[in-house]
């Protein structure tokens, strides 16, 4: 019997602590640290003893088969993926409850099994039917998908070593799942980390793929999704609004595709659908002529996307005005309205100012200065921005309108939903190759845009 060994382990990021603390030193975070039976996976008696067993080494210019890709038959899905789900790789997907993780996975399980692979849903959550009833909702009962409802890892890995090999296996989730091998309690990181890496090693020696759903709180508190992100190959985070139909699947890491590619769902009565011009859906609720509002051509991932700013400047009534951003970076709008405040001549210490970026989406380039300082000073002013025109370009300290990336893809989008205009950085011209099919408007400085809108 190996000697139990107790410690004290961070839920949120898995460091170790001989005592208990009240903060983590290792990721900053509070009341996160529980007890944990930490007990090693191999019994000491074979710890030591085992000698080194010797491999080959390979060189670098050796040949290898492309990495083998498996589409899910959801274009959205594969759009994040880089291309599909790679043979023996495994994938955390993570999100609050109830955000559609389920009904997702549920879909492409269905996908792939109707294609005529093997595809497994293990579920640590759900009875087999209730898995069954989501899926008789999603039209799907008749996908020859293979279900469980488990908990044990071994008899998981034993299950599914027999037969053929699953191309796809979904485990939902990883906090539920426990090995014999470590002793703490289902859920604690210990347990959740062992599980994981049971189940990569399983992947990595059979090929199949493994999604891994992992759930995340708001206030961090629950075990798990930290530690196995430094495992796993990528991480899918799919977020959204409580209130709102749209689904974001953004890729936050892979090994095997770009990061910062989204994906767009709509959550519907018959589960999710894929939005193939996420542009047409972010802008479909426009209030045309009211103040406030900006179009602004982004760039999410490889794709062009176009969504609304919306903006609120009103007098205060507190001492110290409230700032408030949804969908944006708040440091950049501060360091936008100090530039209006500074260079510009605008007055806005003494209002509250709101923005918020439409649909739920999150915005991450520095590019939406432009659109951002555009609604900014419409709002203030109280005049409409012209509905015909998109807003692209960032905004230095001295409030030159700085270049982006990839202008001709962006206006090429504008031009595609039916805009007329862009108000864009001087040097974009030239990249746009002159038939943009756009009316361009290009500032050096963030004072012409402010008088051309005042
Ligand atoms: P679910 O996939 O169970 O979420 P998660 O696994 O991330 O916890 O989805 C939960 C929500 O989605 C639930 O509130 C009901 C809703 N939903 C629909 O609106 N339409 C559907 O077809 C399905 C299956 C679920
Ligand atoms: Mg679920």
């Amino acid at each position: 019997m190996a000697k139990s060994t107790l410690s004290f382990v961070c839920q949120n990021c898995g460091a170790a602590y001989n005592r208990w603390q009240g903060k983590c030193d290792s990721c900053g975070e509070w009341n996160t640290l529980a007890e944990e039976d930490t007990t090693g996976s191999v019994p000491v008696s074979i710890r030591s003893k085992r000698k080194g067993r010797t491999f080959a080494l390979e060189s670098l210019s050796g040949k290898t088969q492309d990495a083998p890709r498996l589409s899910s038959g959801m274009a959205e899905l594969d759009r994040v993926t880089g291309g599909g789900f790679v043979r023996g790789s495994v994938l955390l997907v993570g999100g609050d409850p109830g955000i559609g993780k389920s009904t997702l996975l549920t879909q492409a399980t269905s996908m792939m099994a109707r294609a005529g692979h093997r595809a497994v849903y293990i579920s640590g959550e759900e009875a087999v039917a209730q898995v069954r009833l989501r899926a008789e909702r999603l039209g799907l009962a008749d996908a020859p998908v293979q279900l469980a409802s488990e908990t044990s890892v071994e008899d998981i890995v034993a299950t599914l070593s027999e037969g053929a090999v699953p191309r796809l296996i979904v485990i939902d989730s990883i906090q539920t799942m426990w090995t014999d091998t470590v002793e703490s309690a289902p859920g604690t990181v210990t347990q959740v980390r062992a599980s994981a890496q049971a189940l990569i090693r399983f992947a990595k020696k059979t090929g199949a793929a493994i999604i891994l759903v992992g759930h995340v709180t708001k206030d961090g508190q629950i075990a798990g999704p930290r530690v196995v992100e430094h495992m796993v190959d990528a991480v899918l985070s799919f977020e959204g609004e409580g209130s709102q139909q749209f689904r974001i699947l953004r890729s936050v890491k892979n090994r095997f595709g770009a990061t910062d590619e989204i994906g767009v769902f709509e959550m519907t009565g018959l589960g999710l659908r894929e939005v193939t011009n996420p542009s047409e859906l972010f802008l479909s609720e426009r209030e045309l002529g009211s103040p406030g509002t900006a179009v602004f051509a982004g760039i999410e991932g490889t794709r062009p996307v176009l969504v609304e700013l919306q903006a609120l400047v009103a007098p205060t009534s507190l001492g110290t005005p409230r700032r408030a951003v949804v969908g944006w970076d708040p440091s950049r709008l501060s360091m936008v309205l100090a530039v209006l405040e500074a260079h510009c001549g605008v007055k806005l210490s003494g209002h509250d100012v709101y923005l918020n970026v439409a649909g739920g989406l999150r915005i991450q380039e520095p590019a939406a200065d432009l659109a951002a300082a555009a609604a900014l000073v419409s709002s203030l002013v109280n005049a409409p921005l012209p509905t015909d025109a998109v807003y692209f370009g960032e905004i230095s300290l001295s409030g030159a309108i700085r270049p982006v990336a990839q202008t001709p893809a962006r206006l090429k989008e504008a031009l595609k939903l039916g805009f007329a205009r862009a108000i864009l950085p001087e040097s974009a011209r030239g990249e746009s190759g002159g038939d943009s099919g756009l009316t361009l408007n290009s500032v050096g400085n963030l004072t012409t845009l402010v008088a051309e809108i005042a």
